[in-house]
């Protein structure tokens, strides 16, 4: 048995000449940290193994040992040595293959969490590497969507603007010219003349409006209105147009809850809903706004008497540029309206929808109330 006093000094010598193989496999290890993980994992089982024989040297040169013992304890060591370099190479190269099934999965075409077991480390890197891929994909779809309206927007443009051009130059040129000359024609002209014109500036000023809501820029400055309020300056700003073309208008609010909303943009979101009411509903026939709060929500309600929109337009209403078949005549809108309300809409975090009902259709508007400190709810 050997005294504790040299048991002592054997751990000491030991742990030395280890500390100064791991120093010498550290700084190795920090030479090579850029170098695969094989060759870093070969490197701890070399140093391993190397700290151990190092040991073993300093208790023969201490002679602790006799010549056998010697003997078995370094053929003890050089075959567990030898199993241990052999497990880390092993695991190196386990390690350099799931790495490998990583980097193919991330250069094929689409990413997809590969079907093998992962190390936990890898695993959770492949899941999160999946789902960048897919917020990735998704910018992307939704980039290419913004471009393919946008391409047909300048299409629709140039087509759409130039047509009244073409219109409003050939009438300029023929009173330039004095073609028409009779008081009453000269007259007709100007009159369509300004028309067109207005319906030029008014088709500008959605576009610029579109071209806002699609970067963004929409600056909402929301104020506390009451439903009621909004409801009854929809019907104001359009009971002339209703008037003219014999359409009832009604407005038809059942709590005057107010709303914080940007009243200037909301108002002209329903505007533009109450007017297409207007233009869709024949002579003689009724357009009611409804406002109420239902379900933790505020809810405008414009149903008209337009007979139904065709089932497979439904969706496709809101969309840039979309005008229904009976829509697409000369003078008529330049399908902007609905886009526009949306992107308000949407903008006060609300939703539109279209549903048909019996004799018509009905566009509903709902924004969110939440509870504002005082209790009262608020959009
Ligand atoms: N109240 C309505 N009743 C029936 N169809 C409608 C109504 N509102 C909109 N639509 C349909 O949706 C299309 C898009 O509307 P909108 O974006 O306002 O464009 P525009 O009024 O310039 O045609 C219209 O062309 C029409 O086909
Ligand atoms: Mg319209």
């Amino acid at each position: 048995m050997l005294p504790f006093q040299d048991l002592l000094y054997v751990a000491f010598y030991a742990a030395l000449a280890a500390l100064v193989v791991a120093a010498g496999g550290l700084g190795l290890l920090h030479a090579l940290r850029g170098r695969s993980v094989a060759v870093q994992l070969a490197i701890v089982g070399a140093a391993t193994v190397l700290a151990t024989t190092s040991g073993i040297a300093v208790i023969s040169a201490m002679m602790v040992l006799n010549d056998h013992d010697r003997a078995v304890v370094q053929a003890v060591v050089t075959a567990s040595g030898l199993v241990a370099m052999a497990v880390s190479v092993l695991l190196g190269r386990r390690l350099v293959a799931a790495n490998r099934t990583l980097v193919d999965a991330v250069r094929a075409d689409r990413f997809r969490v590969p079907p093998t077991r992962l190390p936990a480390e890898l695993a959770e890197l492949s899941r999160e590497l999946e789902a960048a891929y897919e917020r990735l994909a998704e910018a992307h779809r939704r980039e290419q969507a913004l471009e393919a309206s946008r391409r047909e927007l300048v299409a629709w443009v140039s087509h759409d603007l130039r047509t009244p051009l073409a219109g409003l130059r050939a009438m300029a040129e023929a009173l330039e010219d004095e073609v028409v000359a009779d008081a009453g024609t000269v007259r007709r002209y100007h009159g369509r003349i300004r028309a067109e014109v207005d319906r030029l500036a008014e088709m500008v000023d959605d576009l610029f409006e579109l071209s806002r809501i699609h970067a963004g820029a929409l600056r909402l400055s929301r104020r506390r209105v009451g439903l009621g309020d909004l409801v009854a300056d929809a019907v104001a700003g359009t009971e002339a147009l209703a008037r003219a073309k014999g359409v009832r208008l009604h407005g038809d609010v059942s709590d005057g809850l107010p709303v914080q909303v940007d009243s200037a943009e909301l108002g002209r979101a329903l505007r533009n809903l109450v007017v297409n009411a207007i233009r869709h509903t024949p002579s003689d026939g009724t357009v009611e706004i409804t406002g109420e709060v239902r379900g933790g929500e505020a809810r405008v309600t414009v149903a008209d008497a337009c007979g139904g929109i065709p089932e497979e337009d439904l969706p496709r209403v809101f969309d840039v540029a979309f005008r229904g078949e009976t829509a697409r005549t000369p003078g008529g809108g330049a399908g902007l309206g609905l886009a526009i309300a949306r992107g308000i809409v949407e903008a006060h975090a609300g939703q539109i929808g279209v549903t048909n009902a019996d004799q018509g259709c009905r566009f509903t508007v709902r924004l969110p109330l939440t509870l504002t400190p005082a209790g009262r709810p608020s959009p």
